[in-house]
């Protein structure tokens, strides 16, 4: 691809120097602003004549924005999930989607098991009491927690990042149960996890942790009926997508004390509005879907992104792709 011939890309938001090098230096970009919720209509305008597109979980990318790009060869989400976007509709313009697996496995890993720990140990209660002036003492019963060693972790879908929890967590001394159709019997080994139905492990677990995809299956799996099934002090960690729980069940669940507590680095809506009940539970701990928020991890989801594009671009499968069916017709 020569810089004469440059095909037009949309990049939904600004990044920072160097994130979209690879793209710079063979299309032509239109570029967004670093935060928002939307496509800016200095894009939306360019929709008629661009050949690619790159987006974050943000954007929606529905039939309405395809019926208007009707040049697009590719669309790349520079996120591992890619509920955002009707695969369908792109699936039935043979347009490839790309996405950004493997580079973020192990700091979303991190930061599940940072908020487990957070919530576990009270620490932001802890914090927030010491900062104002609520700590007189060392209390014997002052701010007392749950531990993780010896407690029963159950993950709800073991792919890369629900492994990867399993490894960390095997480190603090936890027990490994989990759900997943798809178990895998060496990693049964490796982990010495126990494989179970959902409604088991929520039954047994301390601490319950969601490494699923947002699908139709999956929205609302933990409802009324499964925080019912929750031990009354487990914990129930969520890094993977808001609407995979019932979010009013899980407000009522908390303010009833049906269960012990949340931590959720995902809610429904995002951005969670400062308004929501949810905020004045101590119960609840939240963080803005921060899982993937260390340097090192989003640039490399931004080249992973970028070589997405540019294989779409050429014609050429796409290294990391959500549809592959498109290439067998
Ligand atoms: C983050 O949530 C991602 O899907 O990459």
């Amino acid at each position: 691809m020569n810089k004469k011939s440059s095909p037009l890309v949309l990049v939904s938001h600004a990044l920072p120097d160097g994130w979209l090098q690879l793209l710079e230096e063979r299309c032509e970009l239109i570029i967004g602003p670093p935060e928002g919720n939307q496509l800016v209509e200095k894009l939306t305008a360019k929709l008629p004549f661009a050949e690619g597109l790159f987006t974050l979980l943000t954007i929606k990318v529905d039939e309405d924005l395809l019926d208007k790009a009707p040049n697009l060869k590719v669309v790349s989400n520079m996120a591992v999930g890619y509920d955002n976007i009707d695969i369908d509709a792109c699936t039935r313009r043979s347009l490839p989607v790309g996405n950004t697996p493997g580079v973020l496995t192990e700091g979303t890993a991190d930061l599940t098991i940072a908020i487990m720990l957070a919530a576990a140990r009270r620490l932001i209660e802890a914090h927030q009491d010491a900062r104002e002036g609520r700590w007189k003492t060392w209390s014997p019963t002052g701010w007392l927690g749950k531990d993780l060693s010896g407690a029963k972790l159950g993950i709800v879908g073991m792919g890369k990042i629900g492994t990867a929890v399993a490894k960390r967590a095997k480190g603090f001394g936890m027990e490994i149960l989990f759900s997943d159709p798809n178990s895998n019997q060496d990693l049964i080994d490796q982990l010495d996890a126990k494989p179970m139905e959902l409604d088991e492990l929520l039954e047994e677990a301390d601490f319950v942790t969601l490494h699923v995809p947002l699908t139709t299956e999956t929205r609302h799996m933990i409802d009324i009926k499964a925080l019912q099934l929750m031990k009354p002090n487990a914990l129930l960690i969520n890094t993977s997508r808001g609407p995979v729980i019932d979010q009013l069940a899980l407000t009522q669940a908390l303010k009833e004390g049906k269960i012990g507590g949340a931590a959720l680095d995902v809610t429904d809506p995002e951005p969670l509005p400062a308004d929501n009940e949810l905020y004045s539970l101590k119960n609840c701990l939240i963080v803005p879907h921060i899982g993937s928020a260390t340097w090192n991890t989003r640039r490399k989801m931004a080249e992973r992104a970028c070589q997405n594009l540019l294989a779409g671009l050429e014609g050429i499968k796409l290294p990391y792709c959500v549809n592959p069916e498109i290439y067998e017709a």
